[in-house]
């Protein structure tokens, strides 16, 4: 199995000025997650609004560079890694965001949307680059005609199809698909993800798939992170995480999900409070001020993650 990524305490943390005469203050949009990720595998990260997801989603693909922390892609340590190196790796992941209307162009026909990456990253010739383009559209399920077309002409599901066959025009091995089929109806979200499926297994492919939805990443992924305000709480196989979850904030989550199977029974668990301000996050544990098993220690101790039954769980109380 080859390992195409890992995280080392990966964080990122912004300086922003609170209100118009305000202080500065620092946002720990991520504070230390670790992980690592291998060819044809799907990593999920899942989490409420604002726990970081994006935020992973910048520095994987090396929009933005880490606060602390260390990432390796393809072997290579970014913290040391020449320009060069950089630019060559930027080809190797690329993203798919929630809303194929931000990346693609309404002026640019999908054609020339699928060729604009081979021409800024590679010799081939304007023939070459349009047979390319022309069998990726094919094989995201798009017929030839719609070549020559604008992003509008499209529904959401082809618009998102677009999407990910522009991101595999590099033939790139990590895919970062942040929410790629949040926005998507019921129906055609199965389609994107069989497609994505199909895609993963012919590439070898791996993914980073961020969603916050369980019922998605139940379907598509073999290990799960749970990240509760910028930290994981919990990484597991999907199995582990599912079957037997070990953080409350996890058994939470899980909780709120309809189950699939009849007769299956599951207490709902409440959460106490909102999400925190990421302004001014809880001491000790991050989760603590909701944590229905939270004791003393909670609040004075972040808790480390350690090795519970083969999953990493940060959390003194989990058994
Ligand atoms: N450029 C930035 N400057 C300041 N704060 C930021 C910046 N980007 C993100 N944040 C803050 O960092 C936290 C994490 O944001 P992020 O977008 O990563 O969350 P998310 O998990 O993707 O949420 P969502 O599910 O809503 O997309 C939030 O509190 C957000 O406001
Ligand atoms: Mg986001």
């Amino acid at each position: 199995m080859s390992r195409v990524l890992s995280a080392e305490n990966l964080a990122r943390h912004y300086d922003v000025k609170r209100g118009m005469f305000g202080a500065m203050a620092l946002i720990k949009a991520l504070d230390g997650v670790s992980f690592t990720l291998d060819a044809g595998k799907t990593l999920a990260i899942v989490g409420e609004s604002g726990s970081g997801k994006s935020t992973l989603a910048r520095l994987v693909t090396m929009i933005e560079e880490p606060t602390s922390g260390r990432l390796v892609i393809g072997g290579v340590d970014l913290t040391n890694a020449s320009h060069d190196a950089r630019k060559a790796l930027r080809r190797d992941v690329q993203i798919v965001f929630q809303n194929p209307y931000g990346s693609l162009n309404p002026r640019q026909k999908i054609i020339d949307a699928l060729e604009e990456p081979l021409i800024v990253n590679t010799n081939l010739s304007s023939g070459e680059r349009r047979q390319q383009a022309l069998t990726m559209l094919e094989r995201v399920g798009l017929r030839p005609e719609f070549a020559e077309r604008y992003p509008h002409m499209f529904s959401g599901g082809q618009r998102q199809r677009i999407a990910i066959a522009r991101a595999l025009m590099l033939r790139p091995k990590i895919l970062v698909l942040d929410e790629p089929v949040s926005a998507l109806d019921v129906s055609i979200r199965a389609q994107v993800l069989n497609l994505l499926a199909e895609l993963q297994d012919e590439f070898k492919l791996a993914y980073l798939f961020i969603s916050h939805d369980l019922s998605v990443v139940r379907h598509i992924a073999n290990d799960v992170m749970v990240i509760y305000l910028g930290t994981a709480v919990e990484t597991g196989s999907r199995d582990q995480v599912f079957g037997e979850p070990r953080h409350p904030y996890t058994r939470a989550l899980l909780s709120a999900t309809p189950i699939a199977e009849p007769g299956a029974k599951r207490e709902r668990i409440i959460l106490k409070g909102e999400l925190p301000s990421p302004f001014n996050p809880p001491s000790g544990c991050p989760f603590h001020t909701r944590c229905p098993i939270a004791f003393e220690r909670c609040n004075m101790e972040r808790p480390p993650v350690t090795s519970l039954a083969g999953h990493q769980v940060a959390c003194f109380a989990a058994t």
